[in-house]
């Protein structure tokens, strides 16, 4: 670990690979916040849904589109938005954004792109401005947006209630998924060294760090409204809809881990109760108008003793499966360190300290590292429900949560992908099956969809078919008898759900990000970012669904760049048991010829791909997070128009491994639309029901782009695209545009 003010360079996300094979209550804050809000609101007004009127159809009349295979006019979709004679463009007609590495953004012609919603920007009047000098208090980041905005929903609104087809007004909800620790204090990344110290506490970090860092993590609640000029919105101050939920939030454990003995905690020995979302970054929607978010990197805020003694063989694997090793004080957070006496809730800080230090698991926070790695649901629209921990859908490096298109009286089905080096890919299929009135029905419907269903974890076969495997405790090895990890009920299946698929034998994949249905095929889309362990691990060979590892010197150097992969449920059933699969796309740099087997071209080459979201039309916007491409080009946003699975061909990657690859690509059905400013990340991604306004976000963007933003300090934002006409996102590509104004 560094030294005394040591200014980092912009942290990325920690990516980990762990596959071995004063002491005021916490009420007091809660109630001191509510007075804040009474005062500055005078009353909170609590609002149940109030507007959840009949949805029109997310249309596919494209039926003679040959890189389509619709699935009917789609009402199923109820909580998609749509709005008009949808139709999949034919082809992309924007002119391409080159690649770029300049300090600013560039967006293809014809739009314009704004930054809003930077770090610090405060969601409530009585908060100061952001200011360079980072003065402002740890505490008031409670009221402000956070650090590496990420994964984020717009919610139609009307009145006070959610309404999918609503693009006047609308909450902006999204992810602040980590803190770029150097840019965030007035101090930099400050920490004191103590050599002498015990091996956990020998860097130790200021309370007032740790607790601005605590704070711009979580999810902000920001109300928006359509500018007086039609084009584009702006937040509404003051709106009391306007909130965060942060590390320090108190959320609910529900689901069959909820009560376990493997969450209890010195904070809530009952288990059902934990203080914090963390590292949330891919977003999700649910069917009945909720927000998911997702738990990715929480390993990185946790620090772990010498315990092993303390804990049976199983749990101490359970545990370093996810990454959690002993006398390991963690990555850089270091949250745990602050002196306790400058602590201003209970156990502010120790509480990141995992060790297995007491007599028993109510004495200490041994499992505190267990209610974190969640897909967590928020119900945006009503300000003083507490977040719901999923417990049933597994505990991992959570990306995001996408739905498949629901249909009434079957069960709802979400995919996953778990975000670390040879890491897994999981659905979840729910018990309760879809009632179309659930829909405005907020944390409600999802206890009824969500608490209960089976998880299921991916095997890509070699021959281009697929298999999912249940995770059901007492089934195909997951029981007491598992000599690896002996699981001895259905929370230890879920709270170690990297082992349970590891003992069905799922497919361990070049880093699964982010998860997309489309409307038009029903299709499922997986982002594959990287990886550098494939072929260069012994337990991470290649495979026709991870087929790539350069070859450098004439030996394996693992996937650079990149794939994405997408797979048809039998019977087009989400929730049957097999699928056929093929990747859809290779990234690449375009001159790579060895690589470059989607045949892209300096208009469309990309790396490490990251967000991805099908838009309501069928357009597939591809998201990048690269470290492999940028001295040519910055991250970026693309368009595509994407087939269908089979729709290619066979081929042999240079390193000797054949697989399936689909439709080449062309300037007609993929093509870049935005590269962000240099050092950046973009990702993030949410459209409003118009099509008229596109927000991304930008994570850690390079040295400059704070001046654009405000100020001399780098800081992550979200950009608003529109369109300068003040028309629809890509009209130019849909020949009935006009239907669509
Ligand atoms: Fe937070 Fe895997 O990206
Ligand atoms: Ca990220
Ligand atoms: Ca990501
Ligand atoms: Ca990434």
């Amino acid at each position: 670990m560094t030294l005394l003010n040591n200014k980092l360079e912009h942290a990325h996300e920690i990516v980990e690979d762990s596959n071995p094979t004063n002491n005021i209550d916490f009420q007091t804050i809660i109630s001191r916040r509510l007075n804040r809000r009474s005062i500055l609101k005078g009353g909170t007004g609590l609002t149940a849904a109030a507007f959840f009127g009949a949805l029109p159809l997310v249309g596919c009349t494209d039926d003679d589109d040959s890189s389509g295979n619709p699935i009917g006019n789609n009402d199923n979709n109820a909580a998609i938005p749509a709005q008009g004679d949808l139709k999949r463009p034919e082809t992309l007609k924007f002119t391409a954004v080159a690649h770029s590495t300049a300090e600013t953004m560039t967006v293809a012609e014809g739009y314009k792109a704004e930054i809003i919603l930077p770090l610090g920007t405060p969601l409530m009047s009585g908060i100061e401005d952001w200011k360079d000098n980072r003065e402002q208090s740890a505490e008031s980041f409670e009221w402000r947006m956070g650090d590496n905005h990420d994964g984020m929903w717009f919610f139609g609104k009307k009145g006070n209630g959610y309404d999918a087809k609503a693009s006047e007004n609308g909450l902006l909800v999204m992810n602040h998924e980590y803190v770029n620790s150097a840019e965030l204090s007035p101090f930099g990344y400050h920490v004191i060294q103590d050599k002498d110290a015990s091996p956990l506490f020998q860097s130790r970090r200021l309370a007032s760090d740790v607790r601005r860092e605590v704070n711009c993590h979580g999810v902000a609640v920001v109300e928006m409204t359509r500018r007086a000029d039609g084009k584009g919105y702006e937040m509404v101050p003051n709106s009391k809809y306007n909130r965060r939920v942060t590390s320090s939030t108190t959320a609910q454990l529900t689901g069959p881990v909820a009560g376990s003995d493997l969450v209890k905690t010195k904070f809530d020995p009952t288990g059902n109760q934990t203080r914090g979302i963390n590292n949330n970054c891919g977003a999700g929607l649910s069917p009945w108008g909720t927000y998911l978010t997702t738990e990715e990197n929480f390993l990185g805020v946790f620090a772990r003793g010498q315990d092993a003694s303390q804990l049976s063989a199983g749990h101490n694997y359970g545990r370093v499966r996810y990454g959690a090793t002993e006398n390991s004080p963690g990555s850089r957070y270091l949250w745990h360190t602050p002196d306790a006496k400058d602590a201003i809730i209970t156990d502010e800080f120790s509480r990141w300290d995992m060790t297995a230090a007491g007599a028993n698991a109510t004495d200490d926070y041994r499992n505190n590292f267990n209610t974190f790695g969640y897909i967590t649901e928020i119900d945006p629209f009503d300000q003083n429900s507490v977040s719901q921990k999923r417990t049933a859908m597994g505990r991992f490096a959570h990306e995001n949560c996408a739905y498949a298109p629901v249909e009434q009286g079957k069960p709802v089905v979400f995919y996953m992908g778990d975000d670390a080096k040879g890491e897994h890919i999981y659905k979840f299929v729910s018990k309760a099956t879809w009632s179309n009135s659930d829909i405005g029905g907020g944390l409600k419907a999802g206890d009824k969809y969500l608490n209960d269903g089976t998880l299921y974890a991916a095997v890509f076969n070699e021959d281009g078919s697929g298999e999912w495997k249940a995770l059901i405790y007492g089934q195909n090895g997951l029981d007491a008898s598992n000599s690896v990890l002996p699981f001895n009920g259905q929370d230890e299946v879920l709270v170690f759900a990297r082992a349970a698929a590891d003992t069905l034998g799922a497919t361990k994949m070049d880093r699964p990000e982010w998860v997309s249905v489309s409307p038009m095929t029903g299709e499922v889309y997986v982002t594959l970012t990287n990886n550098s362990n494939r072929g260069v691990k012994e337990d991470q060979p290649l495979s026709a669904s991870n087929p790539r590892s350069y070859q450098v010197n004439g030996k394996p150097a693992g996937n650079d760049n990149g794939h994405i992969i997408r797979w048809a449920e039998a019977g087009g059933d989400h929730a049957a048991l097999s699928f056929e699969w093929d990747i859809y796309l290779f990234a690449t740099p375009y001159d790579l010829a060895a690589e470059n087997l989607s045949q892209l071209n300096n208009t469309n080459d990309l790396s490490s791909p990251d967000g991805l979201y099908f838009d309501p039309r069928g357009v597939l916007w591809i998201q990048t997070d690269d470290g492999a491409y940028t001295d040519t080009t910055s991250c970026m946003l693309l368009a595509a128009l994407p087939g269908k699975v089979s729709d290619g061909t066979t081929i042999t990657t240079s390193a000797g491994q054949p697989t399936r690859v689909g439709m080449a690509a062309s300037n007609d059905n993929i093509k870049r639309f935005f590269v962000g400013p240099e050092g950046c990340e973009v990702t993030g991604i949410t459209m409003t029901p118009d099509f008229k306004t596109l927000f991304i976000n930008i994570q850690h963007p390079g040295n400059t782009w704070g001046a654009v933003a405000g100020g001399s300090i780098p800081r992550s934002a979200t950009v608003m695209i529109t369109k300068e006409d003040g028309g629809v996102i890509l009209a130019e590509s849909f020949d009935s545009a006009e239907n669509m104004a």
